[in-house]
């Protein structure tokens, strides 16, 4: 139990950085490959999850863009996104904006409509069901070039209604945003927010790159812009939102402990880091593990707890007027948090 574990709990959360592939468990890994008559490398659920010691991104990506070979059908898309959407309804997600990779489907013969139909249809399920809220947001792969990534844009414009934007995540050595730039632009006129995954393992620069040369909304990640004075100023003027994945760093050991994570020194530089799981599966947790195991290793403020989930819901791409709703549904319950929880620190 982190010192803030029941506070966590009860605040209400936005989270806007989760890759839904990465939240297939081994157990569903196992009842998906024999439901499509997959054989999988691995002999059970433990041998799987002692699989999960990776030494770096790519270590981890190999693992991930095998797991979602099980992913076939519209139903396996339908699973995933409902156990993810159960899962953090029950850490008090109120709302979430979740990636997805077509281009981890689509060379398997797995159709764009047959995992956006599932993925869409799971999500209006479980809004309906117990009201979380949720948005698509299509990645593009960086280690694929840039036309392979126009012809995924093409292929989404037809289900704008069901994208809200386009990021860009996978091997991000050697793969720099400006690699992306017309693909980016032509999906900013078509009206989709942009993020892209800069400063995971990628210097500053690359930072640098997706605020000026793609033109990003928020930034995932971003955790080397500290090693650029510069850049700190930009992304504080421009109250960038970075979106930070705690459990991610330590698992693909951009930190080598938790005591090390960066993302106080973030709040304290004015930066607006907001905290999520990134692919929950492999790096061992969900939401409120992430806040948690934050708390633990940096023994947080109540201020701090606050501040990072407030950020969270700022991060969020909704139009003005949503967002300040759900910032004054947040201040709220925060307030009745504060009035009703039992508190570790006064
Ligand atoms: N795809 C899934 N998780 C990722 C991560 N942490 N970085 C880049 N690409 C990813
Ligand atoms: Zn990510």
């Amino acid at each position: 139990m982190s010192p803030h574990a029941q506070l966590i709990k009860s605040l209400p959360k936005a989270e806007v950085h989760i890759h839904i592939e990465g939240s297939l468990e081994p157990e569903m890994l196992f009842s998906l490959a024999q439901r499509n008559g997959i054989s999988l490398p691995f002999g059970s659920v433990n041998e799987v999850r002692d699989a999960y010691d990776f030494s770096n991104l790519q270590d981890f990506l190999d693992l991930y863009y095998q797991g979602m070979s099980v992913l076939q059908t519209e139903q396996d898309f339908y699973d995933l996104m409902r156990a993810y959407l159960e899962r953090v309804h029950a850490d008090n997600v109120k709302y979430t904006e979740i990636f997805f990779d077509p281009q981890g489907h689509l060379p398997r013969g797995v159709g764009f409509d047959t995992c956006l139909d599932g993925l869409w249809r799971a999500i209006g399920d479980c809004e309906r069901e117990f009201g979380i809220r949720a948005k698509l947001i299509m990645c593009f792969l960086r280690h694929l070039d840039e036309a392979d990534a126009e012809r995924t844009l093409d292929l989404a414009l037809v289900h704008k209604d069901r994208i809200i934007g386009v990021g860009l995540d996978s091997s991000e050595l050697g793969h720099p945003p400006e690699k992306f730039k017309s693909v980016f632009r032509r999906a900013r006129d078509e009206g989709f927010k942009l993020v892209a995954h800069a400063g995971e393992e990628g210097p500053p620069d690359y930072i640098w790159q997706a605020l000026d040369i793609l033109g990003v909304d928020r930034i995932d990640h971003g955790n080397r812009a500290l090693e650029d004075d510069a850049l700190v100023k930009r992304l504080a003027a421009d109250k960038m939102s970075l979106t930070v994945c705690p459990l991610s760093n330590l698992r693909l050991r951009g930190i080598s402990q938790m005591a090390d994570h960066p993302i106080r020194r973030m709040l304290d530089m004015d930066l607006k880091p907001c905290v999520n799981s990134d692919d929950p599966s492999y790096f061992g947790g969900y939401m409120n593990d992430n806040f948690s195991a934050l708390d633990k290793a940096l023994d947080f403020k109540e201020d701090e707890v606050f501040a990072l989930a407030r950020n969270g819901f700022e991060a969020m791409f909704l139009g003005s007027d949503e967002k300040s709703k759900a910032l004054e549904n947040f201040d709220a319950g925060v307030s009745t948090v504060m009035a009703q929880a039992p508190r570790s620190q006064p």
